[in-house]
């Protein structure tokens, strides 16, 4: 049985025999076709269309015209115009004139598809009031069923806005279960990632948070099927083991067909049974929420990776100077210190923990013989030894996610008397995070020893840096560090 009968207007074939064949074979509509308009109007005079679709710029009769003269004979008939978008306007007036809709050249199988069910759909639901005649009541239903989808539609995009917003999966998992019991309604809420045979509860409300044994209970069926279970009466309940005595509904996350998490709702709070609306609101809530933990699995793969090449680039500048081995690290270290001794945000201690580490990346633009020279530098070559930090600042710059860090790396060489380089900033000009930094930094040089002098003393190095407060450095961040671990001596770095 098909699903319509369609006719088709084109003056093109090659348009004409793949609508059709899209229409047929993907859609099981029942096509014909016709060559112009004239020819249109001719079956439309002896067949009754449910859906046609028209080209609009044909020889003889113009689409347009040939819509209006075919809703002479059939006024209810619906007719979708083909356009190229070159012609968009003039698909616009064919929607004035009682076009159903439009389409474009290059059309999707989707879009047709999924237009002609629409149109059908619709067609065949006015059939239905008029043969119905309760149209009140029919209405009544209606409106209501659209109220409830309105309304489901609008929690569900209120779901994508809160989960969009979450980049750390152990944040997601929470809000996952949050949702769902205010969603459903439902006093017991668990939702847990399948690791070796067992479901590992991430979070729950009104259960134990623990690994479940999957074997043997009704998830055993979520996990092989990939699809959801409503357990009923007498079934044993997974987080307790005890037969249920409410309904128990167990619902799967997946990636690319793999359950990898699993979200289980019961006791609803109005002692109902799960309705067909709760199953596919729960469904699709799922659906999404996988959605979002793919995209950040795939965010911090990438991120891992990003961040141990560069990681690489730094040991490898590193290597080529025995006396800054592990600069970076100890450099990372104090710096984080100083930003937790003045409560710094949280994004601040991040660009810390990542630019710290990379603060000197620059360098590798910078030739060995400048680089390693033991003794003291010609101004030319100072001047390319303090290219470092814009070095840095442009490797780091197609990385868009790192703004803070490019920040920190462009500066870190800056002075709080605004004398530094390369842009000679001052004082809150500079972003703080470069002027904890450029003491940490300031720091170790003088705590370790290079070709040209030997290490200075702890006391020394802190006698010097408070020297310069004010000059050199930002007093308050002087301040911060004298009350670090690494200030006072305690702690030499890793
Ligand atoms: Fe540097």
């Amino acid at each position: 049985m098909e699903n319509g009968r369609i006719l088709i207007v084109d003056d093109d074939p090659t348009v004409r025999s793949v609508l059709s064949d899209v229409l047929r074979n993907v859609g099981n509509y029942l096509t014909e076709d016709a060559r112009d308009g004239y020819e249109g109007i001719q079956k439309v005079r002896d067949n009754d269309y449910d859906l046609v679709f028209s080209d609009l710029t044909m020889p003889g009769l113009s689409g347009i015209d040939f819509m209006r003269e075919a809703r002479k004979v059939r006024p209810s008939l619906a007719v979708v115009v083909i356009t190229g978008y070159s012609t968009m306007e003039n698909a616009v007036n064919a929607m004035r004139e009682g076009a159903k809709d439009f389409i474009t050249k290059p059309f999707s199988v989707h879009t047709i598809t999924a237009l002609a069910q629409r149109i059908i759909g619709e067609r065949k639901l006015y059939d239905k009031i008029a043969i119905n005649n309760n149209y009140e009541s029919f209405i009544g239903r209606l409106n209501a069923e659209l109220f409830k989808k309105l309304q489901e539609i609008s929690i569900l995009q209120s779901i994508s806005t809160e989960l969009d917003a979450l980049y750390d999966n152990k944040e997601i998992y929470e809000k996952i279960v949050e949702m769902a019991s205010r969603l459903l309604l439902v006093r017991e809420v668990s939702f847990g990632i399948v690791e070796n045979g067992a479901l590992n509860i991430k979070r729950a409300v009104g259960a134990e948070k623990r690994a479940l044994p999957i074997s043997g209970t009704l998830m055993e069926h979520v996990v092989r099927t990939g699809g959801h279970y409503i357990g009923s009466f007498g079934e044993a309940n997974p987080h307790t083991g005890s037969p249920l005595t409410v309904p128990f509904f167990s619902i799967p996350f997946t990636i690319n067909r793999e359950v990898f998490g699993i979200l289980n709702l019961s006791n609803k709070a109005d002692g109902a049974a799960f309705s067909e609306e709760d199953v596919s609101l729960a469904l699709t809530f799922s659906k999404k929420a996988s959605q979002r933990i793919e995209n950040n699995a795939l965010y911090e793969v990438f991120y891992n990776n990003l961040i141990n090449t560069l990681k690489a680039l730094v040991i490898s500048i590193e290597a080529r100077d025995p006396h800054t081995r592990s600069h970076s690290d100890r450099v990372t270290a104090y710096a984080l210190q100083i930003a937790e001794a003045m409560k710094l945000p949280a994004e601040d201690i991040d660009a810390l923990r990542f630019g710290g580490y990379l603060h000197d990346i620059g360098k590798i633009g910078v030739r060995d013989t400048i680089l390693l020279k033991p003794g003291k530098l010609t101004p030319e070559e100072k001047t390319e030894i303090e290219l470092h930090p814009v070095i840095g600042g442009n490797i780091i710059k197609p990385l868009r996610f790192f703004p803070r860090e490019r920040e920190l790396i462009l500066h870190h060489h800056e002075r709080f008397d605004g004398t530094g380089y390369p842009d000679g900033l001052a004082g809150d000009r500079i972003p703080i995070t470069s002027r904890i930094l450029a003491v940490a930094d300031t720091y170790d040089a003088m705590t370790t020893s290079r070709p040209y002098r030997s290490a200075r003393t702890h006391g020394d190095a802190i006698a010097e840096i408070q020297r310069c407060s004010n000059s050199q450095f930002d007093a308050k961040v002087v301040r911060a560090f004298l009350q670090t671990l690494a200030g006072k001596g305690i702690f030499n770095g890793p």
